[in-house]
């Protein structure tokens, strides 16, 4: 079982469109996928169609699990998607998660302690998805995986960013004595004009980044907007799309392993 978790600190940058894309295409590729929704916006619950019907379910969810409130087990909280997937859904009460654990023993394992109650089979891939923000829920999200994939997008901020998350991961390799791994680095919402160019190109020829970025980019289309406003991912939506090969091929990487 591979545990990769997307994460950055910045918002908008396509964790969720990426977490979303890439494991339909593991799923494409006869793995079989556990998506985990870890962001209390629940925006990945929405790109699969269950937010309305999951995000407010009066049952046992991920925020029980993670604060040690949960009365069932952890198998109970997966839900099939119509793509393959299948999905730990976010909740409404992750809202109160990062205050509920800030004292808590343990609460940068509390998912790593979630997931390892999984049968060990159940799972080729278990996929990440995390919140915008540094704090306890994406500490949970590197320390469950160790294995980052990091989506940037292509404009002048990025690269601030980027070295934000690095920084982060060091320090928490520090803090807690582990090697994370970062797969890659994934560039989206590439627009035509030479900003998005020139910021790339620069992150490409940054020591210490260029081996990570990957060589091609996910461009900007407006289909994939649509699709998560609609409960799907491209796969469902519009499989023409020129952008369908590329999460095929980030699919094909993450597979290989990637560096
Ligand atoms: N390549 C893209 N082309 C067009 N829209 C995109 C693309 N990637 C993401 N989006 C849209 O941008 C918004 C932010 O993306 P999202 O994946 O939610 O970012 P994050 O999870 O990093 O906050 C969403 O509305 C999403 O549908
Ligand atoms: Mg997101």
């Amino acid at each position: 079982m591979h545990t990769i978790a997307i994460t950055n600190q910045k918002g908008g940058v396509g964790k969720t469109t990426i977490t979303a894309h890439l494991a339909v295409g593991l799923t494409r590729r006869d793995h079989r996928v556990l998506a985990v929704d870890l962001d209390p916006q629940g925006y990945l619950t929405r790109h699969f169609g269950l937010k309305e019907k999951l995000y407010r379910a009066d049952t046992d969810n991920i925020a029980l699990h993670l604060t040690g409130n949960a009365r069932g087990d952890p198998t109970d909280l997966v839900v099939e998607t119509d793509e393959g997937v299948d999905l730990v859904p976010s909740n409404y009460d992750m809202r109160g998660v990062v205050d509920a654990l800030s004292n808590a023993r343990n609460r940068e394992r509390r998912l790593q302690n979630v997931l390892s109650a999984l049968p060990d089979d159940s799972y080729d891939y278990v996929l990440v998805d995390s919140p915008p923000n540094l704090g306890v829920l994406t500490d949970n999200a590197i320390l469950a995986s160790r294995r980052l994939l990091i989506p940037i997008q292509a404009e002048d901020s990025s690269l601030d960013a980027l070295e934000m998350a690095l920084d982060e991961i060091e320090e928490i390799e520090a803090a807690f004595g582990i090697d994370v791994d970062v797969l890659g680095i994934a560039p989206n919402l590439v627009p035509r004009d030479g900003v998005a160019k020139s910021t790339l190109e620069t992150i490409r020829s940054t020591p210490g980044l260029e081996e990570l970025v990957l060589p091609y980019e996910i461009r900007k289309r407006a289909d994939i907007k649509y699709a998560m406003r609609r409960g799907e991912t491209l796969y469902a939506y519009n499989e023409a799309s020129d952008m369908v090969p590329i999460f095929d091929r980030l699919a094909a990487d993450v597979e290989r392993g990637m560096n």
